[in-house]
C-alpha cells in the first residue's frame, strides 16, 4: 500500500538505534526524507548512510545534536524549520526504586522524556498549523496507562505525553494535522537484545529461547509472548503519519503485545 507520504520530511528523535531507527526506515520506505538524530556524530552518520543506501530516492540527512542541550536543540530547529512530520521518540528508561527516585534523577527523566518533546512540538506544531497538514507523534510506553511499578520515574513521563498530546490536539481542531501517541510495549531494541543475552549468557541457548523463557518468567500476562519487533512500531507509525490516518486526533495508540489487560 503507497501510504503517500513521498517527498514529506520527517524528524525523527533519537533514530540511531531502537524503535527510532526502524521508524526513520519504515518512513524512508514510503520516500520520506527522514533527519536522522542521535548525539553520536558516528552513529548519525552511519546511519544516514545506511537509509541512502537502502533508499536512494530520499534524501536522508543529518540532525546529529544532544537534544537535551537547548542550544543543540535550536541548532537543529534552525537548520531543518520547515518538516511535515515529527517523532518524538527519545526516551530514557531503566528500572529504579522509588526510594532512589531523588529530584536530580526526576529532573533528568522529566527534561528527556517529556520536555525535549515538548519543546519541538512547541515549535513544528504552529508551523504544521499554518500550513494546514502535518503529524506530530510521540512515543510513550504502555507504562504510561498500566505503571508496573518497577519504573516509577519513567512511568510518570510517558503519563505525561499522553495528557500533552490529547490537550495539543484541541489546537488542530478542524486542520489537517493529528497529535497522537503510540504505545508500544516490551520493543526488542538493541538494548532490550542486549539485556536479555547478559541475563541467559551462561546458557546454551538461541536467542529465541532465551526471549521464550524471559517471557514466561517475567511476562506472562503479554499475549504476544515474545518482544515487539522495532520494525512493527515503525510500519505502525508510518501508517499514523499518512493522509490515510487524518481521523487520528488525540488518539493513544497501543502496540503493547496485550499486555495491558483492559478493554480500552
Ligand atoms: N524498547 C522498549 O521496550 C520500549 C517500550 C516502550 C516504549 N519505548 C520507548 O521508545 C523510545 C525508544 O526506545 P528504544 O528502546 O528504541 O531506545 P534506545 O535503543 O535506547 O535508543 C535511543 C535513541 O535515542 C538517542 N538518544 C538518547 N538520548 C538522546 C539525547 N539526549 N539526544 C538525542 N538523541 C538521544 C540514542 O542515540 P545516542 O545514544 O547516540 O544519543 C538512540 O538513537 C523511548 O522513548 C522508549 O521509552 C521503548
Amino acid at each position: 500500500m503507497d501510504l503517500k507520504l513521498k517527498n514529506k520530511t520527517a524528524l525523527i528523535t533519537g533514530s540511531t538505534k531502537g524503535i527510532g531507527k526502524a521508524i526513520a526506515i519504515a518512513l524512508a520506505r514510503e520516500g520520506v526524507h527522514v533527519l536522522i538524530n542521535g548525539r553520536d556524530q558516528e552513529s548519525v552518520e552511519n546511519t544516514v548512510l545506511e537509509i541512502k543506501n537502502k533508499f536512494p530516492d530520499t534524501c536522508p540527512q543529518n540532525a546529529k545534536a544532544n537534544l537535551l542541550d537547548r542550544i543543540e536543540r535550536e541548532a537543529v530547529i534552525n537548520t531543518y524549520p520547515d518538516i511535515d512530520i515529527l517523532v518524538n521518540n527519545v526516551g530514557i528508561y531503566e528500572m529504579m526504586d522509588y526510594k532512589d527516585v531523588d529530584e536530580e534523577v526526576l529532573e533528568k527523566y522529566i527534561q528527556t522524556n517529556f520536555a525535549v518533546a515538548n519543546s519541538l512540538t512547541k515549535f513544528y506544531l504552529y508551523k504544521m498549523l499554518e500550513r494546514n497538514v502535518g503529524r506530530v507523534m510521540f512515543i510513550a510506553s504502555e507504562e504510561a496507562v498500566m505503571p508496573s511499578g518497577l519504573m516509577p520515574q519513567y512511568a510518570i513521563t510517558k503519563s505525561m505525553l499522553l495528557s500533552l498530546a490529547k490537550s495539543l490536539s484541541k489546537l488542530t481542531t478542524g486542520k489537517d494535522v493529528t497529535v497522537n501517541t503510540i504505545m508500544p510495549g516490551p520493543t526488542l531494541s538493541e538494548n532490550v537484545k542486549q539485556i536479555i543475552e547478559e541475563m541467559f549468557q551462561d546458557k546454551d541457548m538461541d536467542f529465541l529461547d532465551k526471549e521464550a523463557r524471559f517471557m514466561k518468567e517475567n511476562l506472562a500476562h503479554s499475549e504476544l509472548q515474545r518482544f515487539i519487533r522495532p520494525d512493527e512500531i515503525g510500519r505502525l507509525t508510518a501508517f499514523l503519519c499518512s493522509p490515510y490516518a487524518g481521523a487520528f486526533k488525540g488518539s493513544p495508540i497501543r502496540m503493547d503485545g496485550g499486555i495491558v489487560p483492559t478493554i480500552i
